[in-house]
C-alpha cells in the first residue's frame, strides 16, 4: 500500500516535470531575443553569437527583435513577446529603469527571462548574465594610471590631464565604467578636465572630442566607455591633428574592431566586453529542462594592448 502511494507520487512528480519541460506551443522552445539596438558592431556579433548557438540546438526556435536604439519600442517589443507567451525571454535592455517594468510583468507570468549585459533594477528576472563593468572601468584606471605617471609632461608638471567620453548614463554600464575608473584614480594626481555623455555613439563622441580639444591645449589620455566612442576621439584628435599627443583606450575588443585599433596602434588598450550570446543560450537550455542557474554569472575580460594583442590579451585579475 505504502509502496504503492510512494510510486503513484513518483510518476505525479515526473509527469509535472514533463510537462514543466515541453514546449507551450508545437515541438520547439520559443524564445524571444529583445536587443536595444543593431546600430553598433559590438551589437551585431551578441546576436550572431546567440545564433550560432542556437543553430546547434534544433529544439530551439529564437525570434529576434531589435528596438533600434528606442526605449518605447524595446518596451512594447517585450510586451509583445509576452503576448506571444513565449516559453523564455532574453533581453538586452537599453535603459536600466523603463524597461524594468516589462522584464518584471514576464517574470511574474512565468516567463522565464535572461538579462544580458546591461541590467534592470530590482531583481525581478531569472538570471543577469554580463561582465564586470565597475572591475573594468577599475582596470582601465589603473591601466591609464601606470601610462600617464610615466609621460614626460605629467612627470614635468605632476598632474595629467584627462577627457572621459561615456557610454549613455541611464544604462548600468556606463555607471559602471566611470565609478570603476574614478574608484582606481581617488587620490592620484589626475584631474578630468572634459566629460561628456556620447550615448555609446561614435559620431556623438567625435563632436565632443571636438569640444574637448577646442577648449583644453594639452590632454593627456582619453577614456572612453566604449570602442566606437574612441574611434570617433581618435578621428577628431586626427582632425585637429593632435592625435599623438594623447592616448586612446576603450571598451569592447572585438577581433574586428577594437583589437584592429589597437593593432593599428590607433588605441592604446582596448578592454573586452563579452556579449555573453554563447553563454545566454546555454542558460536557456538549463532553465527550460528545469534546471537551477544562479542569479548572476559573471563573464570573464580581457586587456589587449599592441604588446600582447598577437597572443590574446591578457586576462583581467
Ligand atoms: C553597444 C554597446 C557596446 C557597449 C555596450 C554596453 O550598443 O554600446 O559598445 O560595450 O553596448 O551595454
Amino acid at each position: 500500500m505504502r509502496r504503492a502511494l510512494l510510486s503513484t507520487l513518483l510518476i505525479a512528480a515526473l509527469a509535472a516535470h514533463a510537462a514543466a519541460a515541453a514546449p507551450k506551443h508545437g515541438d520547439r522552445w520559443a524564445i524571444g531575443m529583445s536587443q536595444c539596438n543593431l546600430g553598433e558592431p559590438w551589437r551585431v556579433q551578441m546576436n550572431a553569437d546567440v545564433r550560432r548557438a542556437a543553430e546547434a540546438h534544433p529544439e530551439l526556435a529564437v525570434t529576434y527583435k531589435d528596438a533600434q536604439n528606442d526605449t518605447l519600442r524595446q518596451r512594447s517589443q517585450i510586451e509583445e513577446f509576452i503576448d506571444a507567451d513565449v516559453d523564455l525571454l532574453i533581453v538586452s535592455p537599453k535603459e536600466a529603469a523603463p524597461l524594468t517594468p516589462p522584464v518584471a510583468a514576464a517574470y511574474r507570468r512565468g516567463i522565464p527571462v535572461i538579462v544580458l549585459d546591461r541590467k534592470v533594477l530590482g531583481d525581478a528576472y531569472t538570471q543577469f548574465i554580463g561582465a564586470d563593468n565597475q572591475r573594468i572601468g577599475r582596470a582601465a584606471g589603473e591601466w591609464a594610471l601606470r601610462r600617464l605617471l610615466a609621460l614626460p609632461q605629467v612627470k614635468a608638471t605632476g598632474r595629467a590631464k584627462i577627457v572621459e567620453l561615456t557610454g549613455l548614463m541611464t544604462s548600468t554600464p556606463g555607471q559602471d565604467r566611470l565609478a570603476g575608473f574614478h574608484a582606481a584614480l581617488r587620490g592620484q594626481p589626475v584631474d578630468i578636465i572634459f566629460t561628456a555623455d556620447t550615448q555609446w555613439l561614435e559620431p556623438r563622441a567625435r563632436e565632443e572630442m571636438e569640444s574637448a580639444l577646442a577648449v583644453n591645449p594639452r590632454i593627456d589620455l582619453v577614456y572612453a566607455h566604449n570602442d566606437p566612442a574612441a574611434h570617433g576621439a581618435y578621428l577628431a584628435a586626427k582632425a585637429a591633428e593632435r592625435e599623438k599627443d594623447m592616448i586612446f583606450i576603450g571598451i569592447d575588443g572585438l577581433p574586428q574592431e577594437g583589437q584592429v585599433y589597437v593593432r593599428q596602434g590607433l588605441l592604446a588598450a582596448s578592454f573586452e566586453y563579452p556579449t555573453g550570446g554563447r553563454e545566454a543560450v546555454e542558460s536557456a537550455l538549463r532553465i527550460l529542462n528545469g534546471e537551477a542557474v544562479p542569479k548572476q554569472l559573471t563573464l570573464r575580460s580581457r586587456v589587449f594592448t599592441p604588446e600582447n594583442v598577437a597572443s590574446g590579451g591578457d586576462w583581467l585579475p
